[in-house]
Order: structure tokens, then sequence, then C-alpha cells
């Protein structure tokens, strides 16, 4: 088996990452949630993959061809005093799976982490989400059950 190599994406990258992340928004859809494919090429680009940016990612590659990404960006708990790295997305194609591919984007992530002085990484799963449930079990994650995540959509702000 070819190993897995993961490197951070540059910008060049674009085109493949939103290829992937339209490819995790179909299996979110296909857990039942309403998911529209909105990133495209130019948002990420305008918004991230570059200094300062609001999204970030990793890319794993075997034999130089994509096979999975994880997206991350910076957060903070306060009550904890922690800097986090909160992972936006984690997707592997499905051919590639079962190889240790999102082992391997998490090894990245975690020393990124640890470059940075964090730690904790964040994220969010849909709880019918089985697959992905088995693998964070498996690397020792855990969820949280004293809190909500709330949002407020800037449009439908009451003041
Ligand atoms: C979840 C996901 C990222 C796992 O990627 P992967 O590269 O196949 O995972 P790995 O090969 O690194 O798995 C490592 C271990 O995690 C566990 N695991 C991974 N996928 C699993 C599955 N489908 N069922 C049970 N356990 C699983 C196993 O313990 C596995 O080790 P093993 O293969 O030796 O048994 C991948 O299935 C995926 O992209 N799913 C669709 C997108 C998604 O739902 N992303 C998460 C959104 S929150």
């Amino acid at each position: 088996m070819n190993a897995v190599v993961v490197r951070p994406a540059r910008r060049r990258d674009a085109a493949v990452l939103v290829e992937m992340m339209r490819g995790l928004d179909q299996e979110i859809r296909s857990l039942g949630h309403k998911v529209e494919d909105k990133i495209t090429k130019e948002t990420l680009l305008t918004d991230g993959l570059k200094r300062e940016g609001w999204i970030n990612a990793l890319i794993a590659e075997i034999d130089d061809a994509p096979v999975g990404y994880s997206a991350w960006y910076r957060g903070y708990d306060v009550e904890e005093a922690v800097r986090q790295l909160r992972m936006a997305d984690l997707y592997v194609r499905p051919a590639g799976r079962r190889r240790g591919v999102a082992q391997a984007l998490v090894a990245a992530l975690v020393a990124l982490g640890r470059e940075l002085g964090v730690g904790e990484i964040v994220w969010n799963v849909e709880p019918e989400n089985a697959p992905s449930l088995a693998f964070y079990e498996r690397i020792g994650a855990r969820a949280w059950t004293r809190n909500r995540i709330m949002y407020l959509k800037l449009a439908e702000y009451r003041p």
C-alpha cells in the first residue's frame, strides 16, 4: 500500500478542494440533511487558503493524487483559556477509505495544533453519521453534552 502524504493546501488546490467539499455535502445529504453546494473556488480563494484567512486546509495524497482533506480555522475557549483548532470539514474520497487517510489528516492537524500552542480540536458531527462517530471514537474524541451549538444569521438579528 502506498504511503499517505499530508500537506497544507495551497491556493492552486482550490478547485480540487471544492470538488471534495461537494463530495462531503453529498454525504451529508445522504444522511437526510438539506445541504446546498454553496462553496465555489472563488469564495474559497476570497475567504481562505491564505495567511489570516477564515479557512485553511490540509490535503492528503496517495501517489500525488488528492484523496482527502481537513479544513480548519482558529478558535478559543475563554473558560478553559485554551487555543483551539476548529475542524470545519474532514473528508476522504470513498475509494480511499479505511486506509488510514483520515488518521493521517488528524495526525497532521494535531501536529499543526502543537506548533500553534493549541490545546484542543473542536468540530460538529451529525448524530446519524455512524462511520465518522466510529472514527472519532477511535482517535479518542468525546462529545460535549453540557451545551448546545447555537447560531444567529445576521439577517435575522433582532436588536
Ligand atoms: C469518516 C471518514 C473521514 C473516515 O476516513 P478513513 O480514511 O476511512 O478513516 P481511517 O482509515 O483513517 O480509519 C481509522 C479507523 O477509524 C475507524 N473507522 C473509520 N471508518 C469507519 C467505519 N466506516 N466504520 C467503523 N469504523 C471506522 C476504524 O477504527 C479505522 O481503523 P481500521 O480501518 O483499522 O478498522 C470517512 O469515512 C469519510 O470521509 N466519511 C464521509 C465524510 C464525513 O462524514 N466526514 C465527517 C463529517 S463530520
